[in-house]
């Protein structure tokens, strides 16, 4: 790993968790309450500096490579402070955990195609489809097989990021000269890029080794789930001349080390917040197939609930805390958080979800995971409602337990400077894998729990 570290420099290398609470704090009108939530915000970060310091020591010798001057960056709630608020924030349904897991015996998910129908789960993105949306919903129910979202549903659904499209941006991307590097991609680290053909692309130069390692290798697990939301992604490398000769100057004034590999994504026009969805809200019972509130959604708001089943459990199995779980963190001192956007999610005026920032996700996500597991838990338990293609995928990766092989196998061939940024460590792998066996138990949980409908 070669990859050069900036020393952290606030307030660049706040996690944007952070740094969105900071911001929301600065948002609220009442000064008491202002005061209370930067005061919160730096009792944090200084706990969390004296506690990451000490697993940033710990976790630098368990990793096959060594990166100098490794900044403390890891970060997560401080148990006391979060956990009654959290529990309370969270808390699963009573029917819910009353139920849990006794009837999912007899369930079985491993043979899928049984379990499924034998349907191919490509998506398309017709336009011509989008009149259908508006309406109300006249095609039957938005649920069947008890837990899975319909297929006409899925037929409805806007791909942005097919697997075609994917490939031909990244070939593209690789080839194409940086003529321009503004700001407009959020933090000063992360750069609006402008390729000589006039397209852009937002860089990310990780503060932090594990930043961009995280991005890319989500990026690459949700091609592997087939989960289509995320903005095509490729590395480069700042020391190469052909790409990034004519912003030499501005990548001097940025101080970016030539030795850097930095992650492109393609730049989307026109997209809009997102807020969430009611069922997902902490004062909810959570999205499951008895709910009412489903039958009163039209076509469109279907389809962005279709994909945010797939965002929670992509989230969960990526350990991802800087989207969802961070504005429920944020309720403690702002209570109005979600009724703004949700962090990091964005959405086309197709429809399409788009996913970005998912630096938090699989390495620093996994690193700080003893202080956020019972959010992510509790956020999955909320959702009983899913793809049936995720599910597939899913059941594959529990049966074969083979997640490790295949992410591996998916980015190095995907990806020519995989080799440069490495891979997740063996315990990580193994994390990610434990998640997708614990994903795969509540979906058949789910299964069992709504077996009467
Ligand atoms: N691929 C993209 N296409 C279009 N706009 C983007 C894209 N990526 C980022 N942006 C814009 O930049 C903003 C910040 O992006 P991002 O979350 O990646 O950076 P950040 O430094 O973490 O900022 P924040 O702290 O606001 O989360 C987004 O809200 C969006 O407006
Ligand atoms: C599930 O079914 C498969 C065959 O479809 C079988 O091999 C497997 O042992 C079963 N697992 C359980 C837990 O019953
Ligand atoms: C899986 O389901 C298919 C389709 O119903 C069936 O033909 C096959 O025998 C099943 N396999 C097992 C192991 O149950
Ligand atoms: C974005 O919005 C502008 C203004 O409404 C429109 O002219 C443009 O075509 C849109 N771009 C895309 C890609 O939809
Ligand atoms: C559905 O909408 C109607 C009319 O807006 C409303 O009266 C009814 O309560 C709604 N039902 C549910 C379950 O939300
Ligand atoms: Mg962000």
């Amino acid at each position: 790993m070669r990859l050069m570290v900036k020393q952290s420099s606030p307030p660049d290398s706040k996690p944007s968790a952070q740094r969105s609470a900071v911001r929301r704090g600065e948002t609220m009108r009442a000064l008491s309450a202002n005061l209370f939530a930067l005061l919160l915000v730096c009792a944090l970060a200084s706990v969390f500096y004296v506690w990451s310091a000490l697993e940033n020591h710990l976790e630098r010798h368990k990793r096959d490579f060594s990166v100098p001057g490794r900044g403390s960056f890891h970060q997560g709630p401080s148990e006391d402070l979060s956990a009654k608020t959290f529990r309370a924030l969270l808390a699963v349904p009573a029917a819910q955990r009353h139920n849990s897991g006794a009837r999912s015996e007899g369930q079985n998910l491993t043979n899928t195609s049984a379990f499924m129908g034998t349907r191919d789960y490509h998506v398309n993105g017709d336009d011509e489809r989008s009149a259908q949306r508006e309406g109300p919903v006249k095609l039957g129910s938005p649920v069947d097989d008890r837990i899975f979202w319909s297929d006409w549903l899925e037929d409805l659904l806007p791909v942005r990021f097919t697997e075609g499209y994917a490939e031909v941006w990244r070939n593209k991307a690789r080839a194409s000269p940086v003529v321009k590097l503004e700001p407009g991609c959020g933090r000063i680290s992360n750069q609006l890029a402008t390729f000589s053909d006039g397209t852009k692309a937002c860089v990310r130069y990780g503060i932090n080794a594990d930043q961009v390692q995280g991005e890319t290798l989500t990026y690459y697990l949700a091609s592997l789930l087939g989960i289509t939301n995320l903005p095509p992604l490729v590395l480069s490398h700042i020391g190469d001349s052909a790409q990034w000769a004519a912003v030499r100057t501005r990548i001097n004034d940025l101080q970016w080390s030539d030795r850097a590999v930095v992650s492109l994504t393609e730049w989307i026009s026109n997209l809009t917040g997102v807020v969430t969805p009611a069922p997902l809200r902490q004062e909810s019972s959570g999205l499951h197939p008895a709910l009412k509130w489903l039958e009163n959604k039209t076509t469109a708001g279907l389809l962005e609930l279709m994909q945010w089943s797939d965002l929670i459990v992509f989230d969960y199995l990526t350990a991802n805390f800087d989207r969802l779980v961070s504005n429920l963190f944020s309720l403690q001192w702002d209570p109005h958080v979600m009724e703004r956007d949700t962090n990091n999610l964005l959405k086309t005026p197709y429809g399409d979800l788009v996913f970005i920032d998912n630096e938090a996700g699989l390495v620093h996500g996994f690193r700080v995971l003893n202080m956020w597991e019972k959010y992510h838990h509790s956020v999955l338990s909320s959702v009983c409602v899913f793809r049936k293609r995720t599910t597939q995928r899913v059941a594959e990766l529990h049966r074969h337990r083979d997640s490790r092989r295949r992410l591996l196998e998916l980015y190095r061939d995907s990806e020519p400077l995989s080799q440069e940024l490495g891979f997740l460590s063996d315990e990580h792998a193994a994390v990610l894998q434990d998640r997708i066996d614990r994903l795969y138990k509540h979906i058949l949980h789910c299964k069992g729990k709504y077996s009467q409908l």
